[in-house]
């Protein structure tokens, strides 16, 4: 499966990041990949608004993963820009949160793609001005349905 659809500012990236998640659950993992400054971190911090959690609290690893509690859900932000890999991750023992009952944000998924759970949600930011295309592959426990919902509460434009 692949959605695509479009967003025209980084205020609507975030509208689409809080209307996402309404459908989200324990244990879902959402796995961002883009260019730096592709918008992953708009994204993520609509996700923690929509949850209603907002500040993150450091976490022992914070480098790599910011908690949110707060919120209807506990909220697992991770950038994984600066691990050499899979390894790397687990040898850090961060596959421990996909166990944690939270939802799991992954920037630089890619990096880790190997350690991502099967029914992850794939998404994939491009473009540039204040226009950004996402690409889902994949919608986990998301459902495509629900990925679709999201954009257009949003007011995103599906291609
Ligand atoms: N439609 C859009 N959606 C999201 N961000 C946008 C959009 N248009 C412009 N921007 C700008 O792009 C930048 C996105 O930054 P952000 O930190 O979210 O990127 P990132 O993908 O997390 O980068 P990094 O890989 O460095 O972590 C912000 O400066 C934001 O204002
Ligand atoms: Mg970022």
């Amino acid at each position: 499966m692949k959605i695509s659809f479009t967003t025209v500012s980084s205020e609507q990236t975030e509208r689409f990041g809080e209307a996402l998640s309404k459908y989200l659950e324990a244990g879902t993992v959402i796995a961002l990949d883009g260019d730096l400054g592709a918008g992953k971190t708009c994204l993520a911090r609509g996700i923690a608004r929509g949850i209603g959690a907002e500040d993150p609290v450091a976490s022992p690893t914070f480098t790599i993963v910011n908690e949110y509690s707060g919120g209807r859900l506990m909220l697992f932000h991770f950038d994984t820009y600066r691990l050499s890999g899979e390894d790397d991750f687990y040898a850090s023992g961060l596959d421990e949160y996909f166990t944690r009952n939270g939802v799991c944000v992954i920037e630089w998924g890619r990096v880790i793609e190997g350690a991502l759970p099967e029914n992850t949600m794939k998404m994939k930011i491009s473009g540039n001005g204040d226009e950004r295309r996402f690409d889902v592959t994949g919608s986990g426990s998301v459902g495509a349905e629900n990925v679709i919902r999201a954009a257009t509460e949003a007011g995103c434009t599906i291609l």
